[in-house]
């Protein structure tokens, strides 16, 4: 649907200027009961009070109405691999036979060109009706299958982090790649894609047991040389997973040192899992300001462990933490559906998520873990206008649960516990309608 240059939406609004888990959750965020949100040429100019905002307007606004609706700013996920999306929901194993089963044999197809394009097209549609506006990408090997990402993820103009995952070793030879050619297709990456309109490059080492020395080597240098790119990797899934690392890299202290060893590590490395972690480990990513990335369904559909969020954000040495669906592990492309089981994977160790907070990690709070902070993840002027409209009534079930619902609390935990793809009424991307398509 086209949108004039200058246009506004109207609702219920909801966004967040501290981490409730930290401030309070009065303090943490902001509330309209009939908020406007101002958008010109995709850009946040104003957010207020619809009648206080309408006042100062001289000139007609172009205005699409979402009242009773609730806009928040678009979910960001942190961390989800797009070769994987005919894999999810594969039977009976846990990470590494599940990986050599059916994610490798599925992962070789992406060196066609096509192929890969077909899916990505449909990856991006499913984030999008899911409400989900970023995300940080794990791709194939293939330097195909990040050009076809990417261009599709340019056409819909979206704001997109990903990369080609590196690794020459312990997988069918159909997705190794070497130390340098794995330096040189991203370097190549690197320089078409990064910082292309909203795209941007992660450089992608998949797992310290995917990788010789040679190529993390490689990994580090591509990290230094490019300081405006990301890292991402796993670290820390699976029992199993951690002793292989420890055979392969035995003078390593832990896992964690393997990554640390080769500098792999700062404010844009984002790890993926960290569910067994040792103190040592935990210390080492707080001070280095990186992310440890909590992915529910996941875990559980592998059984990989139960992520400890209250011994990751222990205060005196606090680790940054986001969430994600990791698809095809996830079982889910709903970052709704993702809090659900995080609220119960902590209520299992006798932790709370309220919903407040765990609606701040899927915006601001994965915003922050992705340095995108100053552009998405809130609704303030100046930032970019990726916005989605959400229905706690979107079933038979959540609209009778919500005959009782007396607070914008109640509210929210309708929405992460009952909602998902369903509850997304519209997504916003720059500012124009993307989902539902006219
Ligand atoms: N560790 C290395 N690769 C993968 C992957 O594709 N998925 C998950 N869940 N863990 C991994
Ligand atoms: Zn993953």
């Amino acid at each position: 649907m086209p949108f004039p240059r200058r246009h506004a939406l109207r609702g219920r609004i909801l966004t967040f200027v501290d981490d409730p888990a930290l401030a309070s959750v009065e303090a943490g965020h902001r509330y309209w009961s009939d908020g406007l949100i101002i958008i010109a040429d995709g850009i946040i100019e104003a957010v207020g009070e619809a009648a206080q905002l309408l006042a100062g307007e001289g000139a007609p606004l172009a205005i699409t109405d979402h009242r009773p609706h609730l806009i928040t700013p678009g979910f960001i996920d942190a961390h989800l691999h797009f070769p994987q999306t005919r894999v999810v929901a594969s039977y009976g194993e846990q990470l590494l036979d599940w990986l050599n089963r059916y994610v490798f044999p599925e992962e070789q197809k992406y060196s066609g060109l096509e192929y890969a394009r077909a899916a990505a097209q449909f990856f991006l549609s499913e984030l999008l009706a899911s409400g989900t506006t970023t995300a940080a990408v794990f791709c194939s090997s293939h330097a195909s299958s990040v050009t076809a990402f990417f261009e599709e993820s340019a056409r819909r103009n979206t704001r997109m982090i990903a990369g080609k995952v590196m690794m020459d070793r312990n997988a069918p030879p159909g997705l190794l790649d070497t130390a340098e050619s794995g330096y040189r297709d991203s370097k190549a990456l690197i320089e078409r894609w990064h910082g292309k309109g909203r795209q941007l490059y992660a450089i992608s080492p998949r797992f310290a047991i995917t990788s010789t020395e040679a190529q993390l080597e490689a990994a580090s240098n591509l990290n230094w040389e490019h300081p405006s790119c990301y890292m991402q990797t796993h670290l820390a899934e699976n029992r199993a997973e951690i002793a292989a690392v420890k055979k392969l890299f035995p003078k390593a202290r832990d896992y964690m040192d393997v990554y640390e060893s080769f500098s792999l590590y700062g404010p844009r490395c984002l790890f993926g899992h960290c569910i067994h972690l040792n103190e040592r480990e935990l210390h080492a990513l707080h001070e280095t300001g990186a992310s440890a990335i909590f992915c529910p369904t996941s875990n559980l559909f592998l059984g990989s462990g139960l992520f400890n969020l209250k011994r990751a954000r222990y205060p005196a040495r606090p680790v940054q933490v986001g969430v994600a669906t990791d698809i095809g592990a996830g079982t889910s492309y709903s970052m709704l559906r993702t809090m659900s089981e995080a609220y119960k994977i902590l209520q299992l160790q006798g932790q709370r998520l309220d919903p407040f907070a765990a609606f701040h990690m899927m915006t601001r709070g994965n915003a922050r873990v992705l340095s995108l902070d100053d552009r998405i993840g809130s609704i303030a002027p100046g930032h970019e206008a990726d916005l989605i409209v959400l229905d706690a009534r979107a079933t038979p079930a959540m609209a009778h649960r919500m005959e009782r619902a007396e607070t914008l609390a109640d509210e929210l935990f309708v929405l992460m516990m009952m909602g998902d793809e369903r509850s997304v009424r519209a997504t916003y991307v720059m500012g124009g309608m993307v989902q539902p398509q006219a």
